[in-house]
């Protein structure tokens, strides 16, 4: 082997052991730097005569070609290591399986909302929707529940500091019966509205919480009677349970906003309370004062109104024994409905 050709083998063993970049650069200097060994047998070639200079100049250019062709091979397999250790290292498990997205659902009392409102549009109901912060004229006084009167315990109140106009406190409405007052305030009869939404009592057990929907119904016209508010409130049970066999009574009852004036109640058929009755709504023909305080003349107008509870519904629907069910958020229970 020629000493240019152990040059060139020896080039390819040092490319070789270098394991990387700065190592690679530092052999290449051994071979092709200002004093490599390559260098130095360029050098030699001044002192030979022309003939010689011209075949070892072209063997030592050929070395010197081999010698970088090598130097870019190593380069590029030593950049290619880099590369794929960086990647490995850089790699995201994709054998991992998604979290997903849950589909949420609607809540079962919203669920009864509104079916609720599907069921009464159907029969040419409006759907009102009115402030939760009430004044004390509207929740109370305009439904001929003066300052003072008695009634008023039958509803345990929150009240807020704020006070309206006349000084009395604002407060929580502790039902949905002040929408009856600005709704037909508003509109001219006949007057056929529901108003779902949510109410506030100072209350608490299985069958009462502190915040509570409610939906009220008001139909006022020339001729509507209590036989109206029972047709129409037993259709609507028999849509809203799909069952037209449903144990339902109306009991006699005192608002001071009605007269006469009913409770609804309704049998469970299914769940821990079977067989229970459970009350679900207060009703009534519209009092003469309310309907003046309507704007309206008593004389002339007529109607009904009621206020049902939609947890109770929704209790009854499912055969639920315990309407605290409904605040607790428990995914377990929630999704049964979904
Ligand atoms: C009223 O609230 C009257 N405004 C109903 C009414 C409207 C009568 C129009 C006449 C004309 P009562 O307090 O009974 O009535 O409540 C009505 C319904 O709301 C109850 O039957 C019950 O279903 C529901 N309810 C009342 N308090 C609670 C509570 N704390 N938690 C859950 N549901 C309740
Ligand atoms: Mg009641």
């Amino acid at each position: 082997m020629s000493a240019l050709d152990q040059i060139v083998s020896q080039a390819q063993k040092a490319f070789e052991a270098a394991s990387d970049a700065p190592s690679l650069e530092n052999a290449k200097a051994q071979f092709l730097g200002k004093s490599g060994l390559l260098t130095e047998q360029l050098k030699g070639l001044a002192a030979l005569p022309p003939e010689e200079k011209k075949t070892l100049g072209a063997a030592v250019n050929q070395a010197k070609q081999a010698i970088e062709s090598l130097l870019l091979a190593r380069r590029q397999a030593l950049a290619d290591a880099e590369l794929i250790s960086r990647l490995s290292a850089e790699a995201i498990d994709i054998t991992l399986p998604g979290r997903g997205h849950g589909l949420g659902s609607l809540h079962p009392v919203m669920q009864s909302w509104q079916r609720i409102e599907q069921i009464f549009g159907s029969i040419g109901f409006d759907v009102a929707d009115g402030p939760e912060i009430e004044t004390d004229w509207t929740n109370f006084t305009a439904l001929n529940n003066p300052l003072n009167h008695p009634a008023r315990s039958m509803q345990d109140t929150f009240y807020l500091e704020d006070r309206d106009e006349t000084g009395l406190p604002l407060l929580l409405r502790t039902h949905t019966s002040p929408m009856q007052v600005r709704y037909a305030k508003t509109h001219q009869p006949p007057i056929k509205v529901i108003a779902p939404g949510r109410t506030y009592r100072v209350d608490s057990d299985a069958t009462h919480s502190p915040m509570f929907h409610q939906v009220e119904g008001l139909w006022i016209a020339e001729d509507v009677s209590f036989a109206d508010l029972k047709g129409v409130y037993h259709d609507f049970l028999r849509q809203f349970f799909e069952d037209d066999h449903l144990d339902v009574r109306f009991r006699p009852s005192f608002f001071p906003f009605t007269e006469p004036s009913a409770e609804v109640d309704m049998r469970f058929a299914t769940g821990p309370l079977k067989g229970r009755w459970l009350e679900i709504s207060g009703a009534g023909q519209v009092h003469p004062d309310v309907v003046r305080n309507f704007g309206l003349d008593p004389e002339r107008y007529v109607g009904f109104a009621f206020g049902s509870g939609l947890e109770r519904l929704t209790m009854l629907r499912y055969g639920i024994g315990d309407l605290r069910l409904f605040f607790d958020n428990d995914l377990r229970f929630l999704r049964q409905f979904a």
